[in-house]
């Protein structure tokens, strides 16, 4: 079907209405400008300057330059008919030493960007933390020390005091999966860490952060929207023996529902706690209570499906880290990732759209009543810039067609879900891997800083115009 063709035709798969329909980035990933106005170093700028941290050296100096190109960005996600766009704030641009007085120059970046977006009836979601902890709370202990929930706490409320009124939808902290594991225990991001048993107390703080902004913002009493957001993924068991089994529960039990209880239902949950033994010394009394304070939604960060077998030797992770770094699953080290047999994209990542409508399911049966959004999806892949300046990306827009039809099917099946933000809008810094992996839906010369929205993109903002999708695939 040509896009001339999908334009004309009314969709079958029609989403609710108040659907939001985004795109999702980071500050370190998109902004660059990391020494201007003031900013404070983070621990990503930190980390990027460490020999063998990041491929070929890379750092996000001035990354896709969107501090001084936002405008332009702002207005290439109009042409698109963004409803919504999720972004994050850079805390050391507010606190550049994580603590104190706000730094005008930083916060008035951020309420620019929102009434640029406003002006253009888009809906700015906040994410608060995407990773880039000021350097100087670092250094007095990070997020294994519990003072630094406290002070996460103090910086919500700062933003949500200043841009509350003109901010609906608000999240805490982005996937502390990734900023707990990946940045403590396996060392594959900044800090990089490797303290399996410290990682332990960073999930946890990075949960009492949340709640503790939670508390914060709902103090000032505005009409806002508060979720927080988990990367979760679908799990599978090589084989149905013991031990595969085994390894299925421990990795859901450390990926999802580690973070899923304790959000929803203000309990680690006891597996493992007996997995983690004397490292699950990290609960306070009330802590759980604050942490899971009744959301308004749950955001969901969804990639793929891992497949693990309970039986040490098999084949290394499929997302393994570009540098040598330790295990993120701590306590179940000797869980294997192997090859489940599909498709994967340009990260290894292997391609499994039924895993969200599986996840989306499981999470309206045992956690329901929170409403969801799906707060990133999307792949990367090894585009190319044909000649006539066009750039045809048919395996990122099948994903994300793919992964849109689940999330319809979910809907019908009577999931709140409420919006989906592809990742990402504009190609950027892709962490420990630097540049090489472009997941955007607007292809970026990092050379020129020219952005050229790809086919995918055109074909989004087709089905955002239409509402849905066409019926099913053939
Ligand atoms: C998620 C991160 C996001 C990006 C995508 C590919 O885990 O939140 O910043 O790196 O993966």
């Amino acid at each position: 079907m040509t896009t001339q063709e999908t334009q004309t035709q009314t969709p079958e798969l029609v989403f609710p209405t108040g659907f939001a329909w985004g795109a999702a980035t980071s500050a370190y990933q998109i902004e660059g400008a990391v020494a201007e106005d003031g900013r404070g170093a983070s621990i990503w700028d930190t980390f990027v300057r460490q020999p063998g941290r990041v491929v070929n050296g890379e750092n996000a100096d001035t990354a896709i330059d969107h501090y001084h190109r936002y405008r332009e960005d702002v207005a290439l996600m109009a042409e698109l008919g963004l409803g919504a766009y999720r972004f994050s704030v850079s805390w050391p641009r507010i606190q550049p030493d994580g603590s104190g007085p706000v730094n005008a120059k930083g916060l008035d970046f951020y309420s620019r960007l929102v009434d640029e977006l406003l002006s253009r009836d888009i809906d700015p979601w906040v994410t608060l933390y995407h990773w880039d902890l000021p350097q100087a709370l670092e250094e007095a202990g990070g997020w294994p020390s519990r003072d630094t929930a406290h002070r996460f706490a103090e910086y919500a409320a700062l933003m949500h005091d200043a841009l509350g009124d003109r901010v609906r939808n608000w999240s805490t902290v982005n996937e502390p999966w990734c900023a707990a594991f990946l940045g403590y225990a396996s060392g594959e991001h900044a800090p990089g860490r490797r303290e399996p048993a410290q990682a332990m107390f960073a999930a946890h703080h990075l949960l009492l952060a949340h709640g503790l902004a939670v508390q914060a913002m709902r103090a000032q009493g505005k009409n806002t929207r508060i979720g927080g957001c988990v990367n979760l993924y679908a799990i599978s068991p090589q084989t149905g023996s013991e031990a595969d089994l085994d390894a299925a529960r421990r990795i859901d039990g450390l990926q999802n529902r580690f973070f899923l209880d304790a959000l929803l239902k203000g309990r680690y949950p006891e597996d493992v706690l007996a997995d983690l033994g004397p490292m699950a010394d990290f609960v306070r009394d009330g802590d759980l209570a604050l942490i899971s304070a009744p959301l308004d939604m749950l955001l969901i960060n969804y990639y793929s499906r891992f497949t693990v077998s309970g039986v040490p030797g098999g084949a290394a992770s499929a997302a393994a880290a570009p540098t040598d770094t330790g295990s993120p699953w701590v306590g179940s080290e000797h869980v294997s990732f192997v090859n489940g047999g599909r498709p994967v994209t340009a990260m290894g990542w292997e391609i499994d759209d039924s895993g969200l409508e599986e996840l989306l399911l499981r999470l309206a049966r045992e956690y329901p009543r929170v409403p969801l959004v799906i707060s990133e999806n999307g792949a990367a892949f090894d585009d190319v810039m044909t000649d006539d300046g066009t750039v045809s990306d048919p395996e990122r827009l099948a994903y994300i067609e793919a992964h849109l039809r689940t999330c319809h099917a979910a809907i019908e099946a009577g999931v709140p879900l409420q919006g989906y933000f592809a990742w990402s809008l504009m190609d950027n810094f892709e962490w420990a891997w630097g540049y090489g992996k472009r997941f955007g839906l607007v292809h970026v010369d990092y050379q020129t800083q020219r952005r050229v929205p790809k086919e995918s993109a055109l074909w989004y903002a087709d089905t955002i115009r239409r509402g849905g999708l066409n019926g099913p695939a053939q």
